[in-house]
């Protein structure tokens, strides 16, 4: 089936099986790499995207559940042209929470989600928006602290 959508900004039409995940679509068909597949049964974060702003695991997603939606995957949020990286990476970046960088991508995508709906969010806050993202090496309080940090400029939502 053809689905029209719009994918980091632009408008896309794509042919998609009617069980393709989105997670397939992104990695495979359109080679968006950054998001990740961990569990591939919604369990880990790390295929987190914005769907209309609100974070979804994409391993869970039908391709044609798309249909009108608004995507974001990590890919859109640095503007490499410009010389520009997304402020909440930067404020990962600053907290030192990357390690292996796995989980970064869908934790930077919780992240984002979670400022959208909450610019101001308590650390305790942070912790439950972000507890459906798994981290294998950082024991979570730098994560929680990057999140912090991108919280408090306005500049990086
Ligand atoms: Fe989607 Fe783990 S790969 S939640
Ligand atoms: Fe390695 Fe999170 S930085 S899994």
């Amino acid at each position: 089936m053809k689905i029209e959508f719009t994918l980091n900004g632009q408008p896309t039409v794509i042919e998609v099986a009617g069980h393709r995940r989105v997670l397939d679509l992104l990695r495979e068909d359109l080679q968006l790499t950054g998001t990740k597949e961990g569990c591939g049964k919604g369990e880990c974060g790390a295929c987190t995207i914005l769907l209309d702003d609100q974070p979804v695991n994409a391993c869970l997603l039908l391709a044609c559940q798309l249909e009108g939606h608004a995507v974001v995957t990590i890919e859109g949020l640095a503007q490499p042209q410009a010389g520009q990286i997304d402020p909440v990476q930067q404020a990962f970046l600053d907290a030192g929470a990357v390690q292996c960088g796995f989980c970064i991508p869908g934790m930077v995508m919780a992240a984002k989600g979670l400022l959208h709906e909450n610019p101001h969010p308590d650390r305790e806050q942070i912790r439950i928006a972000m507890a459906g993202n798994l981290c294998r090496c950082t024991g979570y309080s730098k994560i929680i602290d990057a999140v912090e940090l991108a919280a408090k400029s306005d500049k990086r939502k």
